[in-house]
């Protein structure tokens, strides 16, 4: 072999060594920090998590469900917090309000979205007339609500009226979210699911009433249905995750009742929901369909058949 070549190819098998040994690293190093970054993401999320999200300016998913099946599907696409609300009232009872629905009936909710949930933090709402009367009585019925469910955290409606019993569940070891804005708990007070505190006085009640959640030592509050403006000023001046329904961009995250969201309903249109699917045109159109095939004889064939 010249000479010259062999020192070129020896000079070339040191370089291409290096570069591969380079690339190699480098892969690596990539590899493993997606690596970490999704089994990161794959973690169970806690109220501690929740606060770091905010501080990190990364916004905050929420979803009701209050079935297995919609919640290990929710769960699954990498929401954030799940709601078992009581508006599991409405969507799964068909009744008009929140009112009606039954401490044990959001404990079968809670329960069935817990069996399914792997990451998501659970949080159930307590609902009407289970905290209101007594701090006694709403920490018994709260120790009863996650003995039973095993959810991660409870939410109540309202502010400084409630405080007694907000504290006492906290002293309990429980998480509390707060509700403020727009409570359907209070619909009968309000006497319309209208916007929330346009006004002074409601605005400056509703801001002292998420100081006075924050103090007492809630995990987060959802703000319902109020001006975009004072939500953003709400979630500016809490150090707490704020998560808005119909209250605007400004606050660190958001949620919405997940047959909304889905479309499963079409008679409900307010301007805070964005549609992600049209459910209620693929499901009856599927329906419509299997009836279609049962009444001809179609279904079942011979190989949907033993
Ligand atoms: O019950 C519920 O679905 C709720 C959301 C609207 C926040 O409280």
């Amino acid at each position: 072999m010249c000479p010259r070549f062999d020192s070129w190819w020896h000079h070339f098998k040191k370089e291409t060594h290096c570069v591969s040994f380079f690339v190699f690293y480098i892969g690596l190093i990539i590899k493993y920090s997606i690596m970490a970054y999704i089994s990161d993401d794959r973690r169970k999320v806690t109220t501690h998590r929740l606060l770091e999200m905010k501080q990190r300016g990364e916004k905050i998913s929420m979803l009701t469900s209050y079935d297995f099946t919609m919640a290990s599907l929710v769960d699954r696409a990498g929401i954030d917090i799940i709601l078992v609300g009581d508006s599991a009232s409405n969507v799964v009872a068909g009744n008009v309000t929140t009112l009606p629905i039954t401490l044990d009936q959001m404990i079968y909710h809670g329960k069935s979205v817990v069996k399914a949930v792997k990451r998501a933090l659970v949080v159930v709402d307590m609902p009407f007339g289970t905290y209101q009367s007594s701090d006694i009585e709403a920490v018994n019925n709260a120790i009863h609500m996650m003995k039973i469910t095993h959810a991660d955290a409870l939410k109540l409606e309202g502010g400084e009226e409630i405080l007694p019993s907000v504290k006492r569940i906290l002293a309990a070891g429980i998480p509390v979210m707060g509700h403020l804005g727009l409570m359907p708990q209070s619909i009968n007070k309000f006497g319309t699911y209208a916007v929330r505190a346009k006004e002074e006085a409601e605005a400056e009640k509703l801001i002292h009433d998420a100081k006075l959640l924050e103090e007492a030592g809630c995990f987060g509050i959802v703000l319902e249905k109020i001006p975009a403006a004072l939500a953003e000023r709400v979630a500016k001046e809490l150090t707490i995750p704020v998560i808005g329904i119909g209250a605007g961009g400004g606050v660190d995250g958001q949620v919405l009742v997940v047959t909304d969201m889905l479309g499963m309903t079409n008679d409900f249109s307010p301007r805070f929901l964005r549609r992600y699917a049209d459910l209620f045109t693929i499901v009856t159109e599927a329906v419509g369909h299997y009836v279609e095939d049962v009444k001809s004889g179609d279904f079942p064939n011979e190989k949907e058949q033993y």
